[in-house]
């Protein structure tokens, strides 16, 4: 009988429960053996693994974060830690892998391929930052988490008339904090794709005040140059010039800890379906992802390393907008 081994990886992402059940009952629906590896790459390495049936993943669609656990795992970009990965599979005669997670995670992915592995990948992180595919799994319900915290905010900051510095989480891409600021209607928007020095936020701050608002929220990825931290400092140091009373709120891991929303499970379900498809033709080295609302595949090759640009109209319209 064929078995084929699921796992997740990296940071955990609203919408991975669904994946797993996906591909675990789809894969039992064509007679396989599902084996589900427990604590990501790292419990690959360590042999972790667990016989999954229909009713193990069951119930589980609903629930935030993943089942099957996650970890970080630094072993897996080296050759040794690949070798013990590729020995655990053999050993338990598993020939077919299914990696659901983000870029780190399917940059394993294409290590164990280019071992001769059959593996799939499966977009999934709130930060959106992975390349061959436009949405990622997680990213919707993260930037609904942020922005029910943002909205809270803004109310406070209204009352006290203060400026609200609220950092979100996404590594070095902007695509979390471009779209929570859209959706909430920030007064400014700083990302790491268009570097702003503190001065220029200042007095975009500022400019907000002067057209007669009573708040001001600004939206920060936490890979900007000056990240929330950065731009408190700064605005500390020249506080009697610039006048605004100011807070900092750092949302990070609340915002991978919301149950999935319909967007992420219909996402994940789509995509862990395709994954099993994948396997069953033997047409595994690739990436599932979402294009124009299809969902495709991509080489891992031409997905890991490659960088996912952020659509900055997006920016400019917010600009225009918070006038
Ligand atoms: O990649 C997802 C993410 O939440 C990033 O946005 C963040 O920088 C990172 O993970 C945090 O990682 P950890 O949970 O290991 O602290």
């Amino acid at each position: 009988m064929k078995r084929v081994a699921v796992l997740t990886s990296g940071g955990d992402a609203p919408g991975m429960n669904a994946a797993i059940r996906a591909v675990v009952r789809l894969g039992l629906d064509r007679g396989w053996e599902m084996v589900g590896v427990r604590r990501g790459y790292r419990g690959l390495i360590d042999g972790d693994l667990v016989v999954l049936g229909a009713r193990d993943v069951g119930g589980i669609m609903e629930r935030g974060g993943t089942v099957l656990g996650t970890a970080r795992c630094p072993e897996m970009a080296t050759p040794a830690g690949q070798m013990q990965a590729l020995a655990q599979l053999h050993e338990h005669d598993l020939h077919d892998l299914v990696v659901i997670g983000g870029e780190g995670s399917q940059a394993g992915a294409h290590a164990l391929s280019l071992h001769g592995l059959s593996v799939v990948g499966v977009a999934s992180t709130i930060d959106n930052d992975l390349a061959g595919t436009e949405l990622t799994i997680g990213a919707t319900t993260a930037i609904d988490v942020a922005l029910e915290s943002v909205d809270r905010l803004r109310v406070t900051a209204s009352s006290h008339r203060r400026v609200f510095l609220v950092e979100v989480m996404g590594r070095a891409c902007g695509y979390l904090a471009a779209h929570v600021g859209v959706a909430s209607g920030a007064e400014a928007i700083v990302v790491p794709e268009l570097p702003e020095d503190p001065e220029t936020v200042a007095m975009e701050i500022h400019a907000a005040c002067e057209r007669g608002k009573s708040h001001a929220i600004v939206v920060v990825a936490e890979g900007a140059r000056h990240n929330a931290e950065g731009l408190a400092q700064y605005f500390a140091q020249h506080q009697a010039r610039l006048g605004f009373d100011l807070r900092v709120c750092r949302l990070g891991h609340v915002q991978r800890g919301g149950a999935p929303g319909v967007t992420d499970r219909l996402l994940a379900t789509r995509f862990g379906a395709a994954a099993v498809e994948q396997i069953a033709r033997g047409d595994a080295g690739v990436l599932v992802g979402l294009r124009a609302g299809e969902v495709v595949t991509t080489a891992l090759r031409d997905v890991v390393g490659r960088p996912k640009p952020l659509d900055t109209a997006l920016l400019a319209m917010a600009r225009k907008l918070a006038q």
